[in-house]
């Protein structure tokens, strides 16, 4: 039952195997397969309520007015429900994260994952999950990812209909933590949907993506059987790709800072010294050092003597997106 209101939580996700560029810019179709883990604990809670006295579409973010280029972003994806139902009304959507703004974890998954979800319901529109994410993903790619529960890998597909993800492991298949290493908290500068459209200006975009399907294979392989060697291996193959591609696009985007570096190099010697541990980072300058539980608090120690570590955010897998 629905009285046009809903609310609904979901969690972003780390990508293991990184999503940059599309085929289509516009329906976010992205050029390469793509895997990720749910971050447990981080979660961006959102409401959608119909309402025909509104004169447009409202949003408010962490209590305030979000800006134009939100409000219309996130207006896009109700528009879409709305046509679906033959609704007319505009909404009020109000949306929050718990975790710090600005730490620098990107919020647009958990965010538009939440909307599609609180939005569909609020229009009494029954989505499964594979529809779901796939009007999560108009919002922003990587949003698909966080509608399925655990370890999640986007299917490319070559259309609207054939681009999603699924759920390929649950939360409880494997002892993996996320610990966020937060080395700035400003907003980043270019934001991930210009630099998607960036990436194919890069000379080495074209060979990141021809091996991206043994990365995807290997990855999913070594997620399935847990072994945290060769994840590691693929995993920080695959970011330090999506990295050198960032850097050499026109205009190059460089998104690290010396304290990335810092954690990158004091992780690399840890594992070296038989610690398992590795990192992947995003379209920021923050890392995602992962990790198992049972050695979570000798990262943790590590990390905590690295200068310019202002922050540890401590995530094992989350579950999909849910109704509150
Ligand atoms: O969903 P977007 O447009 O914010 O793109 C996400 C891009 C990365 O976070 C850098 C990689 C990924 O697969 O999540």
């Amino acid at each position: 039952m629905s009285d046009l209101r809903a609310t609904a939580i979901a969690h972003p996700n780390i990508a293991f195997i990184k999503y940059w560029g599309n085929r289509d810019d516009d329906l976010r179709i992205p050029a390469n397969g793509s895997l990720s883990m749910n971050l447990a604990g981080l979660e961006t809670r959102t409401t959608v309520e119909f309402d025909a006295d509104l004169k447009r579409d409202e949003l408010t973010v962490n209590a305030a007015p979000a800006n134009e280029a939100a409000r219309l972003r996130a207006s896009a994806l109700l528009d879409r429900v709305r046509r679906q139902v033959g609704m007319a009304a505009w909404a009020r959507i109000t949306s929050a994260n718990n975790f710090p703004t600005g730490s620098g974890i990107a919020s647009s998954a958990s965010a538009f994952a939440a909307l599609a979800l609180a939005a569909s319901r609020a229009a009494s529109l029954e989505l499964g999950e594979l529809q779901l994410s796939i009007l999560a993903r108009t919002g922003s790619g990587s949003a698909c990812r966080s509608i399925p529960a655990g370890f999640v890998e986007w299917r490319p597909g070559d259309s609207h209909e054939t681009s999603f993800a699924e759920s390929i492991a649950l939360p409880a298949h494997w002892d993996l933590v996320d610990l966020v290493a937060v080395v700035s908290r400003t907003h980043k500068h270019t934001g991930s949907a210009s630099g998607h459209r960036l990436a194919g200006t890069s000379p080495l975009q074209a060979a990141r993506l021809e091996d991206a399907p043994r990365r995807l294979a290997a990855c999913r392989a070594a997620l399935l059987a847990r072994d945290f060697e060769a994840f590691a291996a693929v995993v920080e193959l695959d970011s330090h790709l999506m990295h050198a591609v960032m850097m050499t696009s026109s205009p190059a985007l460089l998104y690290w800072q010396p304290a990335t570096l810092a954690v990158m190099q004091a992780i690399a010697a840890l594992r070296s010294g038989g610690l398992p541990a590795c990192t992947t980072i995003d379209a920021g300058p923050n890392v995602h050092v992962l990790t198992l539980a049972n050695h979570r608090q000798a990262v943790q120690s590590a990390l905590e003597s690295i200068p310019g570590v202002q922050d540890i955010l401590i995530c094992p897998p989350g579950g999909p997106a849910r109704l509150a």
